[in-house]
């Protein structure tokens, strides 16, 4: 438990675009920011962050929040976990309420798996640095293959001593539990039941998660014999996926923003070899042939992908068709190849790093034309083997979602290949209708969000209204054609947006909105139980003399109170100043007349509870035999019958503006 105002700090000095900035490359649109949504897969943004507001929204698959909840939900954190993870980057000290046992173990156990590793990883590097074995074997080995001091450090790599239980034996000393060395593997059990250390004798690179927190090590052995394995790596963990882990991420993160491109090598060793040329935006797969979760990841901080490539022609062809899962994510990919079987590692250290640096910028070759390319030379003149070349190409360039890049494509490989423009393109439209058919329904257009519309899919509650979707726009989420439902919402959606606004209307003076609300919502019992919470909630406060704010509903512990508060208090017209333009929608500013608005709002609401309380009196009239009940629930039937006929002659003459 942390308490309030801890929490408040937190809260309000994270700010949501450092806090998303962290994952998600942000572009300026208008008002907000935009990027690619980091929790589903999408290759136009829709990803929309407020600075204003504090808040993040998807208008793709609808995940939405404040910093915390984008903590919580990209890093798998609970609530306090993601709160300290950002007092942690904000050097917030944070004071803890005690805790329950129960609560300490359930939270602690990823933290205690990070906790281990860092430590092994602190002990690792330690025996490098100060270890006799650890400096005459492990130092002297990386300097032998010319790595530097400094990025020995930055990557914190370590030596384990070849000796059965030496980090074992250092870690539960410091007070570490065997069961989370075992948990992480840097610890294993033999079927005797003994614990034994997983590195033996090895270099140790430390593989950091993209937030720089070490989730696993891999082992390089200093020994020649083929039999040992040259690798030993940690395995699957609570904290260490390996198919969406790239190594060296953490470091390359910021340059390949920066740069808009990152390099992809194979091996720990060339991640390293290529940061010592001063080249930081590089990373690898490593180990693992390239996982579709590892090219988005990518794809999160640039489009442009460059592969660093051994020099090995067979591994090359091999290589190829991995490459199309690259440009099926929508990316750019480049490739550099190495002469004479170099790797980046040998080729850097071979040629220094100022060469180096030339090389790649000067030999980086589009990869769909180099691809093309190797398989011309190889076809010769074979022409059905040219014939088979063309369709592999023209399948690689169909894996390009963007159109016009792949028309691009279309016409620099008809001049490759000599085949004319239209023929490729004849060929590029058969294999995405064949596509297209195989996982049928596709991408939806965007515009399909506004027609699931419940305001345009029903029609605006009456005419008064030329159409509230156009303004209100819960886009989704709300999925409920219920007009009791929708006209609640559009209460609490007018509280959060005007309810500090001071108006003076007819009878009122300078009052403000929120109250203004409330005092006229005192006869009307709210449905939705989440509505219901707000409008409570709301209405407590302002009996203590409190306006709340729009923030606080957004910055709750309860997740179905921020979605909703999310939902309503955005909307992509208000986050985008394009999409008037982009969409040809008349966005009518509600701010102007926000009279008619708020009583709109309130009348639309009252006239449904109406509707409602009248159906219920004629039914209980139906089934009342009294006639003394009976006279009471006609007066009454006919009392909330003139009411209903008043608000329909407000909502019938008045012409709100
Ligand atoms: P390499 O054999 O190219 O290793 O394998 P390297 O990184 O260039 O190492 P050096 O230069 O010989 O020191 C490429 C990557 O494949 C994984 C590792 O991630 C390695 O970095 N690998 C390789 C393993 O996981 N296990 C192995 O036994 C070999
Ligand atoms: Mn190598």
């Amino acid at each position: 438990m942390i308490d309030q105002d801890t929490i408040n700090k937190i809260t309000e000095t994270a700010r949501i675009e450092e806090v998303v900035g962290d994952f998600v490359t942000l572009k300026k649109r208008g008002s907000s920011l935009i990027g690619n949504c980091p929790f589903h897969n999408e290759k136009t943004p829709s990803f929309h962050v407020s600075v204003a507001k504090g808040i993040y929204k998807c208008f793709g698959c609808g995940k939405g929040g404040d910093s915390v909840h984008f903590i919580m939900d990209h890093e798998k954190y609970s609530y306090p976990e993601a709160l300290k993870f950002l007092a942690n980057k904000y050097n917030i000290e944070v004071e803890e309420i005690v805790q329950s046992p129960q609560n300490i173990e359930a939270q602690n156990a990823r933290e205690s798996l990070y906790i281990v590793s860092e430590y092994a990883a602190n002990y690792f590097a330690n025996e490098l640095w100060t270890g006799e074995d650890g400096r005459a074997i492990g130092l002297s080995y990386f300097k032998e293959r010319g790595f530097r001091e400094d990025i020995l450090k930055k990557f914190q790599l370590g030596y384990s001593p070849d000796a059965w239980d030496t980090l074992i034996q250092s870690a539960v000393g410091a007070g570490h539990k065997e069961e989370y060395l075992e948990k992480t593997g840097l610890a294993i059990r033999n079927d005797k039941g003994r614990l034994y250390d997983r590195f033996r004798g090895r270099v140790l690179f430390p593989i950091h998660n993209f937030t720089g927190r070490i989730i696993g090590f891999g082992g390089r052995t200093l020994k020649t014999d083929k039999n040992v394995p040259k690798y030993v790596n940690s395995p699957e963990s609570d904290i260490y996926h390996k198919s969406n882990v790239l190594y060296g991420l953490y470091h390359a993160k910021k340059a390949i923003r920066d740069a808009d491109n990152c390099y992809l090598v194979e091996g720990y060793a060339d991640v390293l070899a290529v940061h010592q040329a001063g080249i930081e935006n590089v990373v690898a797969s490593s180990g693992t042939s390239l996982t579709t979760e590892q090219i988005r990841l990518i794809g999160r901080f640039s489009e442009n992908v460059t592969i660093l490539y051994d020099g090995d022609a067979a591994g090359i062809k091999a290589s190829l068709r991995g490459l199309d899962m690259i440009l099926e994510e929508g990316l750019n990919v480049k490739v550099v190849l190495f002469p004479d079987g170099h790797d980046p590692d040998s080729y850097m250290h071979h040629v220094g790093s100022g060469e180096f640096k030339k090389y790649i910028e000067n030999n980086r070759k589009d990869f769909i034309l180099y691809k093309a390319g190797i398989l011309l030379k190889e076809a010769g003149t074979d022409p059905i083997k040219r014939a088979g070349i063309i369709r592999d190409i023209v399948e690689s360039i169909a894996k390009i979602p963007d159109d016009i890049k792949a028309s691009v494509f279309i016409r620099e490989c008809s001049g490759l290949l000599q085949v004319e423009e239209r023929i490729l393109l004849s060929e590029l439209n058969k294999i995405r209708a064949a596509k297209f058919k195989k996982t049928s329904g596709g991408n939806q257009p965007q515009t399909s969000q506004y027609q699931q519309n419940p305001y345009q899919q029903d029609g605006p509650p009456d005419n008064l209204f030329e159409n509230p979707g156009e303004v209100a726009a819960p886009v989704e989420q709300v999925e409920t054609t219920d007009h009791n439902l929708i006209q609640e919402r559009e209460i609490i959606r007018l509280l959060l947006a005007f309810g500090h606004e001071l108006v003076t209307w007819d009878k009122i003076d300078n009052m403000y909105i929120g109250s203004f609300i409330i005092q006229n919502l005192a006869d009307v019992t709210f449905e939705d139980e989440i509505c219901k919470l707000i409008i409570d909630t709301y209405r407590e406060e302002i009996e203590n003399g409190h306006l709340p704010v729009a923030s606080q509903f957004i910055k709750n512990e309860d997740r179905r109170i921020v979605d909703l508060a999310i939902t309503l208090s955005t909307s992509p017209y208000s986050l985008s100043e394009n999409w008037e333009n982009k969409h040809n929608i008349y966005v009518r500013d509600e701010s102007v007349n926000l009279k008619a608005t708020i009583f709109g709002g309130l009348y639309h609401l009252k006239k449904n509870k109406i509707g409602k309380m009248l159906t219920d009196i004629t039914k209980e009239l139906a089934s009342e035999t009294d006639p003394v009940n009976q006279e009471i629930l006609m007066q009454r039937h006919i009392m909330i019958k003139g009411v209903e006929r008043d608000i329909s002659k407000y909502l019938g003459t008045v012409i709100l503006k």
